[in-house]
């Protein structure tokens, strides 16, 4: 099988990594817009004029499926996408639901870009798995940005970090895939105050119910 794999940057390559680690039987297609990176601070429009050329390629290279690797357009634009594109689409968004099956403290944090938070499937994710909590949203709004520059600066990530926590947050979601190039270091920064969740083996899980019904 042939899996086609977009995200706006870098974000996406850590998912295609992991989908090529966890099913090596396929052929992975990856494809970034490196020249309109940072999606976070675009609207629907401009993303939608920007992704359905991308996608109608993978699909003309012969992808089967493909993995939308960016909580950014799938948050957004996932369904006008379903309806222009002619091969399944996999998406990746905030772990809300998990998250909210995790916490202990009643207060979780989401890192996302501004567009994620701005859009209307993350309200409804909110409002559908986390009504009691208090979820908190730090600015990370640069820090795309700064992992495709590969410019990380440990002091900003640190001071949300550190403010999350401080607010009793005990379960930290990664909302940009951008993120899971430093998990480690927001691991290393949180030394166990809170347990921090990406979506890579949901999304292969995802995948796999896919593949089977091609
Ligand atoms: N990696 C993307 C996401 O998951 C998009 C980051 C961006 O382009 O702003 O949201």
């Amino acid at each position: 099988m042939k899996i086609g794999v977009f995200d706006s940057g870098v974000g996406g390559l850590s998912v295609a990594e992991a989908i090529e680690k966890a099913l090596p039987d396929n052929e992975v297609v990856y494809v970034n817009d490196y020249e309109h990176v940072p999606y976070g601070d675009k609207t629907a429009e401009q993303m939608l004029r920007l992704v359905v050329p991308i996608l109608s390629k993978l699909v003309e290279q012969g992808c089967q499926v493909i993995v939308i690797a960016c909580n950014t357009v799938t948050t957004t634009i996932i369904n006008d996408l379903r309806q222009r594109v002619s091969v399944p689409l996999v998406g990746v968004e905030p772990m809300i639901k998990q998250a909210a099956a995790a916490t202990k403290t009643g207060v979780i944090s989401v890192f996302a870009t501004p567009a994620t938070l701005k859009s209307s499937r993350y309200a409804w994710l909110k409002k559908t798995y986390a009504p009691t909590l208090k979820v908190l949203e730090p600015d990370c709004s640069q820090w795309a940005r700064m992992i495709e520059d590969g410019q990380v600066d440990e002091r900003k990530i640190e001071a949300n970090v550190n403010r999350v926590c401080a607010q009793n947050a005990d379960v930290i979601v990664l909302a940009c895939t951008h993120y899971h190039w430093i998990e480690d270091t927001i691991n290393r920064i949180v030394a166990g105050r809170a347990t921090v969740i990406q979506p890579e083996q949901t999304v292969i899980a995802q995948l796999r119910r896919v593949l089977v019904r091609l």
